[in-house]
C-alpha cells in the first residue's frame, strides 16, 4: 500500500523559541499561526525492507524523519517504510518546511499503519516531531498552547481570508538548525525568560484581536512578537542574524505602508524571507513596494490554506 498526504507550511504570527526542560517536545511559549496555500509538502509513505528517505527525489539521512520514526515505533507497531517527500518551495530556509513536511508526514503515517489517531493526536505528535508541525495539521488560523500543548484550529481561512507577500532575500538553506538556535537562546540569552514570559499575554490578546478580526492590533502584536524573538536570537551566544540588508529594508517598507495607511504588517522566522501580511485589497501595492526592493529577489503571494490531508490514490 501506498499512501500519500500534502501539508501547508504556517507561519506563526506569535512566535514559537524555545522548549521546556521536559521530554515530548514541549514549547516554552504558546504560538497562533496562518497556514498558507500554494506552498505544499507532498509526502508518500510505501512498505520497504529497510526505512528509506528521499528528499525532493534524493536519497538523504534525515535525523529528524529518523527521530520521528523512533518516537512512533516506541508507542505504534510501524514496519519498515520509505518516506517520499518533495517541497515546491526552497527547504529549511525559513518557508517552515518542517511544519508541512512533518505534518504530512504523521497525517500519512496515521493511515499507512491504521493508527487511527484523531486530529488533535496528529497534533502532539507532529509536534513532537516539530513544534510548528503541530499548526499545520490545521489550516487557517491554528494555535498551540499550554498546558496540554495540543494544536487547535482557531479560525477557518474562509472566516478572514487574509493574504501573504513573501519576500525572498535569499535562497541559502539556513546556517542554524532552530532546534540548535533554540537551545542556544535557552542557555544564554540574557532576554530569554523575559521573551517566554511575556508571550503568554500576546498570544491572548492575538487571539482576541483574531476572534474580533481587528487587523491593526492583530498587526501591531505579530510585529512585536517576530521583533522581540530575533531580539533573543541576536542576544543569543553566538548570535542567530537571520536577516539579510533586504530583510531590513522590506521591514521598514512595510511600517511605511502601514503607516501611510495600508493595511499590512510583517514576520520573520528563523531566515531571512519577510512575509507581508495584509488584506486582499492591498496585495498589488504591497507585491509592487516589495518586488522593488534591492536585494528582494523574488516576491510569492498566497492566500490561507487548508489543512493537513491524504491525497486520494
Ligand atoms: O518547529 P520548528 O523547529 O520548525 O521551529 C519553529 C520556529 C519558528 O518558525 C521560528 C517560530 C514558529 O513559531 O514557527
Amino acid at each position: 500500500m501506498t499512501v500519500t498526504a500534502v501539508a501547508h507550511p504556517n507561519i506563526a504570527l506569535i512566535k514559537y523559541w524555545g522548549k521546556q526542560p521536559l521530554p515530548g517536545n514541549v514549547p516554552a511559549t504558546p504560538s497562533v499561526s496562518i497556514t498558507l496555500d500554494s506552498l505544499t509538502s507532498t509526502t508518500t509513505v510505501s512498505a520497504s525492507d529497510t526505512d528509506q528517505i528521499f528528499l525532493n527525489g534524493e536519497a538523504t539521512q534525515d535525523a529528524k524523519i529518523t527521530a520521528c520514526l523512533e518516537m512512533m515505533r516506541a508507542e505504534f507497531r510501524i514496519s519498515s517504510v520509505k518516506i517520499e517527500s518533495e517541497n515546491n518551495f526552497p527547504t529549511a530556509a525559513g518557508l517552515a518546511s518542517s511544519a508541512s513536511g512533518f505534518a504530512a508526514l504523521i497525517t500519512a503515517l496515521n493511515t499507512f499503519s491504521d493508527l487511527d489517531l484523531s486530529i488533535q493526536r496528529r497534533t502532539v505528535y507532529a509536534r513532537k516531531a516539530s513544534g510548528s508541525a503541530a499548526r499545520s495539521i490545521y489550516g487557517g488560523f491554528a494555535s498551540l498552547g499550554g498546558p496540554d500543548w495540543i494544536g487547535r484550529p482557531v479560525l477557518e481561512r474562509s472566516e478572514w481570508p487574509l493574504k501573504v507577500v513573501i519576500a525572498i532575500t535569499d535562497e541559502n538553506r539556513k546556517s542554524v538548525s532552530s532546534s540548535l538556535g533554540m537551545k542556544t537562546s535557552e542557555e544564554t540569552s540574557p532576554y530569554f525568560d523575559a521573551w517566554v514570559s511575556s508571550t503568554a499575554e500576546d498570544y491572548a490578546a492575538a487571539l482576541e484581536a483574531i476572534e474580533a478580526r481587528d487587523f491593526e492590533r492583530l498587526a501591531i502584536l505579530s510585529e512585536a512578537s517576530c521583533l522581540k524573538m530575533h531580539g533573543v536570537m541576536q542576544s543569543s551566544l553566538p548570535a542567530m542574524i537571520y536577516w539579510r540588508p533586504a530583510t531590513l529594508s522590506c521591514i521598514h517598507a512595510v511600517r511605511d505602508l502601514r503607516r501611510d495607511g495600508t493595511p499590512v504588517f510583517f514576520t520573520i522566522d528563523a531566515g531571512p524571507q519577510v512575509k507581508a501580511v495584509c488584506l486582499p485589497e492591498s496585495v498589488e501595492k504591497v507585491e509592487a513596494v516589495l518586488g522593488n526592493i534591492p536585494g528582494v529577489i523574488a516576491t510569492h503571494t498566497v492566500g490561507l490554506g487548508e489543512g493537513a490531508r491524504l491525497l486520494e490514490s
